[in-house]
């Protein structure tokens, strides 16, 4: 047992899909996991082993940032996580990315210390597991998605006092944000992990347009088919 996931050793998969969102832990055992037993529900951060095509996978609630985050994957590769795979919306930066869009991860520069702090104040570079990363980027290109793939900004703040503060990263090729990434990719480089984020765009910071709930949640459900490859 650990601190926050009420597992132990082999109720978790080798792979586990990291939602934010507890409810989309949920709906993504409901619609595509066949054997689904719901391992966890301390503070309502649901988590949930079954079976998609015959493999074992496990999908896990992250939280919302990185703190939240860094908990979750720490306890999942104590219990002996290997693949982590975030499925996760994000904001665009750059003008050709439309609502829906998929975006792959390379990765994540970010506005956080948690990784300063890790390392002395140096810099680690969060990267993204190559191997998962080219199999979900060919995937997506058979099923002919819009992807992207780039680096992303993983931020601590959502609501931003400048409108305009995306506009830097941008001009470096920033292609979206959200706010896990940078301690997904640190920590699976720190535990010998594997570890990917596919984003779909829920909102874009250069136009102001939000999807809707119903555009948003059928997204997710395409992203999460596409990340469900990959285990
Ligand atoms: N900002 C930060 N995180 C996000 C956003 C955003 O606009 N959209 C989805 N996740």
């Amino acid at each position: 047992m650990s601190i926050h996931i009420s597992a132990k050793k082999g109720d978790i998969a080798d792979t586990v899909l990291l939602p934010g969102d507890p409810l989309r832990a949920k709906a993504i055992a409901d619609t595509f996991l066949e054997n689904a037993v719901c391992y966890n529900e301390i503070r309502g951060m649901l988590g949930y082993t079954g079976e998609f095509n015959g493999k074992r996978v496990s999908v896990q609630g992250s939280g919302m940032g990185m703190p939240s985050l860094s908990i979750y994957v720490n306890e999942l590769v104590g219990l002996g996580a290997k693949r982590l795979i975030r499925v996760g919306t994000c904001g665009a930066y750059q003008p050709f990315l439309k609502l829906g869009d998929i975006v792959i991860a390379v990765s994540a520069s970010t506005d956080s210390n948690i990784n300063n702090t890790a390392f002395d104040h140096l810099n680690f570079a969060p990267t993204a597991s190559f191997n998962l990363l080219l199999g979900a980027y060919q995937e997506a290109q058979n099923r002919s998605l819009e992807v992207h793939v780039g680096p992303i900004f993983s931020s601590d703040i959502f609501y931003q006092d400048d409108p305009d503060h995306f506009r830097k990263w941008a001009n470096y090729g920033i292609l979206a944000v959200e706010m896990e990434t940078a301690a997904l990719y640190a920590l699976a480089a720190k535990h010998k992990a594997e570890a990917l984020t596919i984003l779909t765009v829920s909102d874009s910071l250069v136009t102001g347009e939000v999807a809707s709930h119903q555009d948003r949640e059928k997204n997710f459900l395409k992203m999460t088919e596409l990340a469900l490859s990959q285990i």
